[in-house]
């Protein structure tokens, strides 16, 4: 089997985010043939339009490499009052421009969630969704990943203690494989 490279993001910049524990589960989780290398947000600066054709920010470029190269994205997000949190959206930005040059399109995408609350992100990642289908991504429809009561799935050291959820993600990272289609 050949080596996949994946990009994770996480929405959430906390230090003891669920959304980041969640992608470091999916590390732990995955097959042997599979990385997750998972991309820094919080360099990025604000979005500026004016800066976006000059003086393009090194670390917006690097993190647009990062995600042109990868074989496919897995991006978690938290749901900060019913949408996405700024930060995911900044990186996304990024990202994106100019439009000559824009890094999802074509990309193979996973969209997780992980909230404290009973709607785990499920209006979160419909807006998220609604945006990387804009950018031309090949977003993987099914299964949909919802996390919600995160503080009850994991321990203090951030692992995934919940059973179900732990072989619901395995599961979802092989369907995500097959979605990428490269083995
Ligand atoms: C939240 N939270 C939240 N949860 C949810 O299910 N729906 C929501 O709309 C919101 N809105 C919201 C707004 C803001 C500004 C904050 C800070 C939080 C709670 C959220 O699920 C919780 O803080 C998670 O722990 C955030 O994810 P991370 O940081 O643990 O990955």
């Amino acid at each position: 089997m050949s080596e996949i490279n994946l990009a994770g993001i996480a929405g959430s910049i906390r230090k003891y985010s669920f959304n980041k524990a969640l992608l470091h589960n999916a590390q732990n989780l995955s097959d042997d043939n599979v990385n997750i290398d998972i991309l820094k947000i919080d360099n990025l600066p604000f979005f500026n339009q004016d800066v976006e054709s000059s003086n393009f920010p090194e670390a917006a470029t690097e993190f647009k490499n990062r995600i042109k190269e990868a074989d496919g994205i897995i991006i978690s997000t938290p749901e900060y009052n019913r949408s996405i949190p700024g930060v995911l959206k900044n990186a996304i930005d990024w990202s994106s421009r100019p439009p000559t040059d824009n890094a999802w399109a074509g990309q193979r995408v996973l969209v997780l969630g992980a909230s404290i609350g009973p709607i785990s992100t499920a209006i979160a990642q419909s807006h998220l969704k609604h945006s990387l289908l804009y950018l031309d991504c090949l977003v993987m429809g099914q299964p949909e990943f919802y996390l919600g009561n995160a503080h009850d799935k994991f321990n203090d050291k951030g692992k995934l203690t919940d059973e179900q959820t732990r072989d619901f993600l395995k599961e979802t990272l092989h369907t995500f494989i097959d979605f990428i289609g490269k083995q």
